[in-house]
């Protein structure tokens, strides 16, 4: 970066550049980020921007510009949309990596159903389109809505934009009364090229316009030529490959852009439908394409792993030819019955899996690595690259896993690359497979300098890059750990930006930039402060004394409103007040998520919450738990789900952080979790399941009860409500019968259950 002149040295022309130059920058960094999802500068560059940006309007008040970056918060864009709460979930599909991925899936699958080797079992195989996932709501054979999967449970609706796809029909015929069709958007390859190459001469086209405008203002004024050329965009708005060009195409507010990006979509599911599509997946999908939907013309029925893997490789080896990128292999239990039964996991079905095609390779030089420092205090190490385009995509950042991974070894202290380690200067391979972040695979050692010029090895740090605290490994743990906790500035930040993230609090206008800024002022150190965040900094500006509102000789009560801070104006932050006023009601699942502890993840969180129903007894089961022992501390073990590494996590942390998290909780009220099927006839029993079933496998058994609102364990007590007792059970019957609980055989449990 051009060292820059300081700002009491700028001339007020030069002032005006720059700060028409800011304005501009920040604005497309603003959309990259908020809209295209596809950041284009770092943060720090991003605060720095602003804050020279700043710095230049307090200097020259008066040549404030009306849309300076200093009233903006975020892009607004993706907010206009209105969101769409999907009838069904819009799940996600586990991933198979191998051969071998695939055949446990398929062996999972006959053992879950309880079928033998010999019973015929069919698959559909077809690929995985690299693009975006959209539902399409057809009433009457209309198409009423259109929405993207956003966070599965809601999306945006975007049904005026998908009018404008010509591959999806407005009207269907033949089609149930109610009909949601899955599927996905995309780009062709030459249509992703055109694209961008009409973005750089819309660009150019600008460049021109604007400098023709500069001219022509320059010669009105009558003005004395300033020195210097106009300033420029560096940089048309390209996209950095098909699958963000769809999204970003997808997203506009203004439905004719899109109508001038070819967007594609072929159809792979529905969601809800009154009525059939058929028996089978094939079927479907055939019934699918006669109302006009494109569907993938590779799918195949397959009868067995062998068959699948041959689709695969098929597949795989037609990929460059397609037009289209695509990133797997969809694999599809056919027959609906069996979708059926098999069910879903909280975000994936068991009937199908993703079996990922190899990531995309290239070498290039290791310039830096930087140490993250995450939310649970892990030290990373990122590494920085000389940029490189891996399968359409520029990559510059890297992950190295970890300091074990650096050396050469695994996690186990086995060799790994021949053991042999990683060096700053050293030519590296990088890895890229679909939206997983690209890793450091490979280094060629070979290519290292040597003698004097053979860069040293790297050492990993022992304290906290952020605040220098001990940084240790424990036992069994590849990663260092910052021991700083909560009181690390970088763990704090990391947290905050989890609490607010779409998964957890979801609060619209705080995003990754907003915190560290609010953070680095401190404003915000922890959740409590978010919503205390009103109070201390919210309110009306008050009089600076001679009348007038004059930002740069505020009082001191003016400096400390939100309203007054950089990037924020009255009406920013009196919606970012609202949005945190929005999220004082929270479910438990989800404030136990955003609370961000160690190994309590998204799915864990939400069968806790599910399993205690309340955040007062919770609290207070984790009081009582902190002993590890006891009754609490096994009800807490015996959750199927929860195991002896998260549920230490849980009571550790809630000791540790309690004051903080009462200090939170004070500003919220918690949503009891809501028991997901309350009125079927076993919802809220402990049900146990010993000896044979004979129509049904236990994991089937054992899914549809905690489907159905009951609680499986694996042992009888006197928690215990039903027994579902198969041919051979034991001692298990026998208890239950001692201690009076009802007992079932499996015919009294398909009828409770309302049959297979
Ligand atoms: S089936 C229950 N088939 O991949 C979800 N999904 O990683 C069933 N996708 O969000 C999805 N091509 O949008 C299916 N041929 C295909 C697909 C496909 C792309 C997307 C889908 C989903 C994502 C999961």
């Amino acid at each position: 970066m051009a060292k820059q002149k300081p700002v009491g040295e700028l001339s007020e022309a030069a002032a005006k550049r720059e700060l028409a130059d800011l304005a501009k920058r920040l604005a497309e960094a603003n959309e990259a980020y908020h809209v295209r999802d596809d950041p284009k500068i770092d943060d720090a560059e991003y605060d720095r921007l602003k804050a020279r940006n700043a710095e230049i309007e307090a200097q020259f008040p008066h040549l404030k510009r009306d849309d300076s970056p200093s009233e903006q918060v975020g892009a607004a864009p993706a907010e206009e949309f209105k969101k769409v709460r999907h009838a069904l979930g819009m799940l996600s599909l586990a991933n198979a990596f191998s051969d071998e991925d695939v055949r446990k899936f398929v062996e999972g699958i006959r053992r879950y159903l309880g079928m033998d080797e010999e019973e015929p079992l069919k698959f559909t195989a077809e690929p995985k389109i690299d693009g975006l996932s959209v539902s399409l709501r057809y009433v009457g054979g209309e198409l009423v809505e259109a929405a993207t999967r956003g966070d599965g449970s809601v999306g945006e609706d975007v049904t005026a934009n998908v009018r404008k796809i010509g591959d999806i029909p407005e009207e269907i015929k033949g089609a149930p009364e109610v009909l949601e069709v899955r599927g996905e958007v995309y780009m062709h390859h030459e249509d992703f090229e055109a694209l961008n190459r009409r973005q750089v001469e819309k660009w150019e086209q600008e460049q021109e316009e604007k400098k023709r405008q500069e001219e022509k203002k320059r010669q009105e004024k009558g003005k004395q030529q300033e020195k210097g050329k106009p300033q420029e965009e560096k940089k048309a708005k390209t996209y950095a490959n098909p699958r963000n060009a769809a999204a970003g195409s997808l997203r506009q507010l203004d439905p004719n852009v899109t109508a001038e990006r070819k967007l594609r979509f072929f159809a792979h599911g529905w969601g809800e439908l009154s009525g059939s599509l058929g028996r089978t997946q094939t079927e479907a999908m055939a019934k699918l394409k006669k109302m006009k939907f494109p569907v993938n013309a590779g799918a195949r029925p397959c009868r067995n792993p062998e068959e699948m893997l041959e689709q695969y490789a098929r597949i795989e080896q037609g990929r460059a030819e397609l037009g289209y990128d695509i990133d797997g292999v969809v694999y599809k239990v056919d027959d609906l019955g069996l979708q059926k039964r098999l069910g879903v996991r909280s975000t994936t079905p068991r009937w199908a899996i993703a079996h990922k095609l190899p990531a995309e390779l290239a070498w290039t030089t290791l310039t830096d690595i930087e140490i993250q420092v995450g939310r649970t205090g892990a030290l990373t190490p990122v590494a920085r690259l000389d940029p490189v385009t891996v399968g359409g995509v520029v990559v510059k950042n890297a992950t190295l896993h970890n300091e074990d991974y650096i050396a050469g070894r695994d996690s186990e202290g086995r060799e790994i690359r021949g053991g042999h380690d990683i060096r700053i200067g050293d030519w590296v391979q990088v890895l890229r497979a679909g939206d997983v972040i690209p890793k450091v695979a490979d280094v060629d050692w070979k290519k290292r300098p040597k003698g004097k010029k053979a860069p040293k090895p790297y050492a990993f740090p022992k304290k906290c890059p952020a605040c220098g605290s001990k940084a240790v490994r424990e036992e069994d743990d590849a990663t260092r750990r910052c021991t700083n906790g909560i009181d690390c500035p970088a763990q704090q930040v990391e947290r905050l930006r989890h609490f607010v993230s779409r998964a957890a609090f979801d609060i619209e206008g705080l995003g990754d930039t907003q915190i560290k800024l609010l953070h680095a002022d401190g404003w915000i150190r922890e959740p409590a402060d978010i919503f205390d965040l009103e109070k201390n900094h919210g309110g009306e500006e008050k009089d600076s004394g001679n009348g007038e509102r004059d930002l740069f000789s505020v009082t001191e009560a003016n400096r400390n409103l939100l309203s007054n801070r950089e990037g924020w104006g009255e009406k920013s932050a009196k919606s970012l007040f609202q949005a945190i006023e929005n999220k004082r009601k929270i479910p438990f699942g989800k404030l136990l998520f955003a609370l961000g502890m160690r190994h309590v993840g998204e799915q864990a969180s939400n069968l806790i919450a599910r399993t205690y129903g309340n955040w007062k007894d919770f609290e207070s089961e984790m009081d009582a738990a902190a002993a590890r022992e006891g009754p609490e501390w096994e009800r807490l073990m015996d959750i199927d789900g929860v195991g002896d590494v998260m549920a230490k996590s849980l009571v550790r942390t809630f000791k540790r952080e309690r004051k903080s998290i009462d200090r939170l909780l004070k500003h919220l009220s918690v949503e009891d979790a809501a028991q997901p099927s309350a009125d079927t006839p076993i919802a809220g029993k402990t049900v146990v399941f010993t000896g044979t079933l004979e129509k049904m496998t236990r994991a089937e058994a054992k899914a549809r009860a905690e489907a159905m609102g009951a609680k499986v364990a694996g042992s009888v007590s006197a928690k215990t409500t039903l027994v579902v007792a198969g041919p051979g059970a034991g001692s298990k019957a026998r208890k239950a019968a001692e201690l009076g609980i009802e007992v079932v055989d499996e015919d009294g449990w398909l009828e409770m259950i309302g049959g297979k």
